[in-house]
């Protein structure tokens, strides 16, 4: 009580350790960590599981319109699970079937405005650590602490592949570099809201750094917006 509560945006590339910032740092700060990724592979779940055309805008349109998502508390995990129309799509939605279309259907203007004004409303209390890639730059442009990640890429791959290997040991290390670098690549180069740094984003390049050092520096990064706000 008494200390103010902010909105951390954590932006950057696919597999850079942003999720596991953000849930340390709703932790320790007793905020709302919001993964809006699983906003974007649960809406590309949903499309494939209909058979959605998403060149077709009639088609988004109507499909959007029947989407509900929620993210509910596990008990167990201690996280929240991505739920889409009432049902647990946490692990369906980190599928490489999911992960292959994502990029794509997250390019969509339609999606993204449906994302983008869900996420908005979750923030509207602050004391909340989203990640992303438009974050900082779209979904909470005035957040008292912007966070863009980076981590060399061969690194970024390495973690992706222990992290996919340990649930399908048939996954090949080239086929995860190959889905990461085009991932990477449409992000970046969309039209709508593409992946970039926020001017006023801190640049965290984590390659070198282990998890305590990494949450340790943060911390400091956030007591120093609290108190500049
Ligand atoms: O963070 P992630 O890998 O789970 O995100 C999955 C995809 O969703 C990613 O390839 C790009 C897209 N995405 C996005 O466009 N905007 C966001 N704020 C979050 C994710």
């Amino acid at each position: 009580p008494g200390v103010k509560k902010i909105i951390i945006t954590i932006d950057g590339y696919s597999s850079c350790g942003k999720s596991t910032l953000a849930r340390q740092l709703a932790a320790q700060l007793n905020y709302l960590y919001i993964d809006s990724g699983a906003m974007y592979r649960a809406i590309t779940l949903y499309f494939i599981q209909h058979r959605v055309e998403w060149n077709d805008h009639v088609q988004v349109k109507t499909a959007l319109d029947s989407i509900h998502l929620e993210f509910v508390h596990n008990q167990i995990s201690g996280y929240s699970d991505m739920f889409l129309n009432d049902e647990n799509v946490e692990q369906l939605i980190r599928e490489m079937l999911v992960a292959e279309k994502v990029s794509e259907v997250a390019a969509i203007r339609a999606v993204r405005e449906f994302a983008v004004a869900q996420q908005q409303k979750m923030g509207a209390q602050k004391g909340i650590v989203m990640d992303g890639r438009d974050i900082g730059t779209v979904v909470f442009p005035h957040a008292e602490l912007k966070i863009f990640m980076t981590a060399d890429p061969a690194i970024r791959v390495e973690r992706r592949f222990k992290e996919l290997y340990a649930k399908n040991p048939n996954i090949t290390l080239h086929e995860v570099k190959e889905n990461l670098e085009l991932r990477d690549y449409i992000d970046a180069n969309r039209e709508v809201s593409p992946l970039r740094r926020a001017e006023d984003a801190i640049i965290l390049d984590n390659s070198q750094l282990n998890m305590q050092e990494q949450l340790d520096l943060v911390m400091q990064w956030v007591e120093d917006a609290i108190m500049a706000h």
